[in-house]
């Protein structure tokens, strides 16, 4: 894209008011191949393809943090080919993305629980985080074996064992504490939480993380969201009057 074409995709949009974390539940990909009588796992193909697109016009554009909901913990349970075309689609898209993070600075974080991943994920995932951890650009944290409960969970269990050992009052636990517990220490709470495919529900997704985001769904599936939607996505988040539960005075 050339550099008049970007200010005019841009146009509208002011780069004050742009949310630092934005995070995305990328649903759709099955119902996209099931349209076009193809399988599932083109779907998935086609939806690494879009997220690609939204890395880089995340890039372009300055956003701090993109959280992407790339494998739940209830997708285990799926078929065992689908479960293994995903973590073949991940490795290659990894393996692939890996010059382009280097080049522009990017910078690779994950969710989750990354001891479930197969080990061949567990080693890239970690080798492409160690590579790119002093990046200061986009960063790019994907939700890999990711479920908030389970998180919540974790969560609960580190500070009751911190209790068991007397290093902290169960009474004097705070929000502040919960949330550096969890796998989103270091990031803040998404601004925007973007769902495509319609479905009206949040699926486990940063339960804790998303009190006061703004939510937007689109009808749109995964494989078919592109740029011009997002930026579109974009400026309708910075027409919202964020309140945080006050009143404007
Ligand atoms: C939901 O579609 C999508 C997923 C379960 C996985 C998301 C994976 C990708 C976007 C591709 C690979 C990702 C990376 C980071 C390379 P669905 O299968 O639930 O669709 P459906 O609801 O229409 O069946």
């Amino acid at each position: 894209m050339n550099s008049s074409q970007s200010s005019q995709l841009y146009s509208g949009l002011s780069k004050e008011k742009l949310p630092s974390h934005v995070a995305i539940i990328m649903d759709g990909n099955g119902r996209w191949a099931k349209k076009r009588l193809m399988n599932r796992i083109n779907g998935h193909e086609k939806g690494a393809d879009a997220v690609r697109a939204i890395i880089e016009t995340s890039r372009e554009i300055g956003i701090s943090n993109l959280t992407l909901y790339a494998f739940s913990t209830e997708n285990w349970q799926r078929p065992r080919a689908e479960v293994e075309a995903l973590m073949s689609l991940l490795i290659k898209f990894l393996k692939s993305e890996q010059k382009n993070m280097m080049e522009n600075s990017i910078r690779l974080s994950m969710i989750g629980q990354i001891e479930r991943l197969p080990e061949k994920v567990q080693t890239l995932v970690q080798s492409i985080m160690d590579l790119t951890k002093d990046n200061n650009g986009l960063r790019l944290n994907l939700a890999l074996s990711y479920g908030s409960r389970a998180e919540i969970v974790r969560m609960v269990r580190m500070l009751a064992e911190k209790a068991k050992k007397g290093l902290i009052d169960p009474i004097s636990i705070t929000e502040n504490m919960v949330a550096d517990n969890l796998y989103t220490r270091d990031i803040p709470d998404p601004d925007l939480l973007i769902r495509t495919s319609g479905e009206m529900r949040i699926s486990n997704f940063l339960l804790w993380q998303i009190a006061y985001s703004e939510i937007y769904v689109t009808d749109t599936l995964w494989p078919d969201f592109g740029k011009d939607e997002f930026i579109g996505i974009l400026k309708e988040y910075q027409k919202r009057d964020r309140r945080f539960g006050k009143v404007n005075t």
